[in-house]
């Protein structure tokens, strides 16, 4: 089978560990590169948990660096991330200490411009951290921008509410960055909370991960389990927990998990107090004028994804 290229942005965090063994374990991509930004941790955590992540599955990809800090945005949502992901930010698991591998030299954006100048086929970006990359790229890089085929990201929201209306952690991080994605005409497939809210894992998955028996499952099941265990005592126990980040991966894999998309106008806000972050989307495509600039994903089909995920845990080592 034909790989697709891929790189993934990201900031690790649990979900998007899975997002990185779902995309680096399975057949259908090539993970040209996996970049941080800062998110759930700052940069130098989160590139250290990314390089423990990739060290420990025997993936051999680039890991880089990104920006330090969301364009404009200073808030800091510390309290949130270590309520989901603990101190390290990825809480649960403990990795050997040391890593062989190095982060490379090159600054993220850079390593994106190489792989989508040498690149003969179009490149898929994977976003599960804030945006800020990948607007510096959109910023950075215009004449590459027709390399890229897709921007699949978690991120936003279209009903489903937070603590804040139509607040997503990602896309709250950095609003000027997703006001900038949002705006850039490349094509969008958005998993947001709407959908990563009705594919929730359970024990049973967990533990029929963990049964695969090999290094990743044991990493994986444990890091699962303590996400669960942090996500559904911080914030809502639905009897089950989402694994956010993933959903953004499966599409990619497998056009056909996903089983309801709508294409919309999505907005980011980054005027008012109020709702600085939020994705406003015309989920009754009301605004006859306005740009359908996103596919927003509702719903995925549940079976089809865990068996992916346990999948590419399997052929790992
Ligand atoms: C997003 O926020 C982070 O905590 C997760 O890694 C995910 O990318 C969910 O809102
Ligand atoms: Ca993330």
């Amino acid at each position: 089978m034909k790989r697709k290229p891929v790189i993934i942005d990201c900031d690790p965090g649990h979900d998007d560990m899975v997002a990185m063994v779902l995309a680096i374990g399975s057949e259908a991509l090539d993970v040209k590169a996996v970049t941080c930004v800062p998110g759930n941790k700052p940069l130098n955590k989160v590139i250290k948990n990314a390089l423990h992540v990739v060290d420990y599955i025997g993936s051999d990809c680039i890991v880089a660096g990104g920006a330090e800090s969301a364009l404009v945005n200073t808030t800091s949502e510390t309290d949130i991330s270590i309520a989901f992901h603990g101190e390290s930010g990825l809480d649960g698991f403990e990795f050997p200490e040391k890593i062989d591998r190095k982060p490379s030299d090159k600054n993220a954006i850079e390593v994106v411009a190489d792989i989508l100048r040498n690149s003969k086929e179009k490149v898929t970006i994977i976003a599960t951290g804030p945006l800020t990359n990948i607007a510096l790229i959109i910023k950075a890089l215009p004449n590459l921008l027709d390399k890229i085929e897709c921007i699949s990201l978690m991120g936003g929201t279209c009903r489903f509410l937070f603590e804040k209306p139509f607040m997503e952690y990602n896309t709250y991080t950095d609003p000027e960055a997703s006001k900038i994605v949002f705006e850039s005409g490349l094509p969008i497939m958005m998993y947001g909370y709407d959908v990563t809210y009705t594919a929730l894992y359970t024990n049973d998955f967990i533990n029929r991960v963990e049964s695969i028996g090999n290094e990743t499952s044991k990493m994986v099941a444990a890091l699962m389990r303590k996400f669960m265990t942090l996500h559904n005592s911080a914030f809502l126990d639905l009897g089950g927990c989402p694994v956010h980040d993933a959903c953004a991966v499966a599409g990619v894999i497998d056009p056909t998990v996903v089983i309801d998309v709508r294409a919309m106008n999505v907005k980011i806000d980054t005027k008012s107090d109020y709702l600085y972050g939020a994705t406003i989307c015309d989920y009754d495509n009301r605004l006859k004028d306005a740009k359908k600039n996103a596919n927003v994903v509702f719903k995925l089909d549940n079976e089809k994804f865990f068996n992916m995920i346990y999948d590419s845990v399997k052929n790992l080592k």
